[in-house]
């Protein structure tokens, strides 16, 4: 690797891509993802943005006292406030960053913050010297640079770099770039920023035009060593640049782009496969290096000859990428637990003994309704399981649905309390799903919204398991469940209960509090 340049990683999925519309991650969940980057060994880890709200300080706390391996850094406005409290977060860490931003371009500046340029030169400048106080490793963003008069970019990185930023980020906030004109601009930094050796340069783009990818490789292509990015791509709006795209790019064209990273790419499958799981947002079949079908094969043509060599129609190796190959051991109802905890590493989990029962026990159950469980089957059993450790506030004991096109949708559900009481109670609704639901509001006096319900079959067959995945908005802030089970009525029910006990075990504190960039 004589002849290629390190790019570093910064992965942001517990920042920027929980700020993807309806997702929140909780602590538990964001310690998991942190531990599973560690092992996929990115460089930067953003753990969050501590002074949004309390359960986000708990979370990257717990990342930095738990999580070795990475640097791990917190997001802060260029306000006093922000930065002392995100050094209190980031204080436990080996080596922590704190990540300052300001919005640059003129409409930003205009109407939102509501300053001129000198005035946010001297806030920057303050911010960045105020978190130099307290650390030696500071990255300072220019929000909306691509947007922004180039000259004032420059302006405003040089007097970062002159207060101490170790690391400048150039955000294509909007994903406004192209990927020409985007490695232009970040060469241009590299040109006219007259002490930007100091530094190391960076990029962060979002996918408004499905242009992201193309766009980090082109900043790396300008001068960036340092890609930031979600996996997945999960973030605001259309997402961050995904970073399993972007991380295999460089792998297979090292000809093109004279690039390396020191990722593990083997994890790369089982991070996408937690991040999916704990976000619920699924992913595309085609979706590039991970989705279902990136290396599957349909036509004659191409079968034949990957059947003669996997090249002729495949240009990465899915074992890189850890995507398990097809295993010789079969999961059905007599399988045992050795065989199933031999799977479940496959998919990068590793349960603890406690972890482990729930998880045979879910299996078996499984099992017994279909011929064979296979991965995805695990992965909707994993999932409901990793929730179960969070919420236990009511479970399900008993559905009951009768309807048809004669007679009204009624549900009896029987839930059983923290106490280990039961309580039962009977509604009737437009529809089977929705009798369930009152009938668990009529027991538990739960008050919400529900935002979204959809159901999904997790593998093909008639005896194939339905996934529900719901999203409730409760004291303004969403909450989401999922289960599955063979019978769609119960993963309904199930579901349900997942997001209800969600919201009650967060406390009112816990939900961030709104910001704007302007507050000082
Ligand atoms: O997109 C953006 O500009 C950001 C900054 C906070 C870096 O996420
Ligand atoms: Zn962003």
């Amino acid at each position: 690797m004589s002849d290629t340049d390190k790019i570093y990683i910064f992965d942001t999925t517990l920042r920027d891509g929980e700020q993807s519309a309806g997702i929140g991650f909780t602590i538990d969940e964001k310690v998991e993802v942190a531990r599973q980057l560690a092992r996929l060994n990115v460089d930067i880890i953003e753990a969050g943005f501590p002074a949004t709200s309390p359960g986000d300080r708990e979370a990257i706390a717990r990342i930095c006292k738990e999580v070795r391996g990475p640097v791990i850094a917190g997001l802060a406005r260029a306000v006093a406030s922000d930065i002392d409290t995100a050094w209190e977060a980031l204080r436990g860490a080996e080596t922590p960053r704190i990540h300052i931003f300001i919005s640059a371009s003129e409409i930003q500046m205009a109407q939102q913050l509501r300053k001129n340029r000198e005035d946010v030169i001297e806030m920057a400048r303050a911010a960045v010297a105020r978190a130099k106080k307290y650390v030696g490793d500071v990255e300072f963003s220019p929000m909306d640079a691509t947007r922004s008069d180039p000259e004032f970019i420059y302006q405003i990185c040089q007097a970062a770099i002159e207060e101490g930023a170790t690391t400048i980020n150039i955000p294509d906030t909007v994903g406004y770039a192209i990927p020409r004109d985007f490695e232009e601009f970040i060469r241009n930094v590299r040109n006219n920023v007259p002490d930007i050796d100091k530094a190391r340069i960076s990029v962060h783009c979002h996918n408004d035009l499905g242009m992201s990818t193309a766009n980090s490789l082109a900043g790396a292509l300008g001068g960036a060593r340092q890609i930031e990015g979600t996996m997945n791509g999960i973030g605001e709006r259309a997402g961050n640049a995904p970073l399993e795209e972007i991380i295999m790019a460089i792998k297979t064209r090292p000809d093109f782009l004279h690039l390396h990273t020191d990722v593990n790419t083997r994890e790369l499958y089982a991070v996408s496969k937690l991040v999916e799981r704990v976000s619920g947002l699924a992913l595309q079949s085609h979706k590039a290096v991970t989705g279902k079908n990136a290396f599957r094969h349909s036509s004659g043509i191409h079968q034949d000859g990957v059947l003669k060599m996997r090249e002729t129609y495949e240009i990465m190796n899915p074992a890189d990428i850890g995507i398990p190959a097809g295993s010789s051991i079969v999961l059905t109802k007599v399988s045992g637990s050795h065989g199933l905890r031999s799977r479940l590493g496959d998919l990068g989990v590793h349960p603890t003994d406690e972890e482990f029962a729930r998880i045979y026990d879910a299996f078996k159950d499984v099992a017994d309704a279909k011929d064979e469980v296979d991965d995805r089957d695990l992965m909707a059993i994993l999932g409901e399981q990793t929730q179960i450790k969070v919420e236990d506030a009511w479970t399900l004991d008993l559905v009951q649905v009768s309807g048809g096109d004669h007679s009204a949708p009624t549900a009896s559900v029987r839930l059983v309390d923290a106490k280990g009481d039961s309580h039962m109670d009977a509604a009737i609704g437009t529809g089977p799903v929705d009798a369930i639901y009152k009938a668990i509001n009529r027991v538990t006096g739960a008050d919400n919204t529900l935002t979204e319900f959809s159901v999904k079959s997790v593998t093909e067959g008639i005896d194939a398991q339905g996934e529900v995945t719901i999203r409730i908005e409760a004291n303004g802030t969403t909450f989401q469940g999922r289960a599955a089970d063979p019978d769609i009525l119960v993963a309904a029910a199930r579901a349900y209960l997942h997001a209800l006990n969600r919201s009650i075990a967060t406390p009112a504190s816990a939900v961030p509090e709104p910001l704007t960039t302007g507050r000082n």
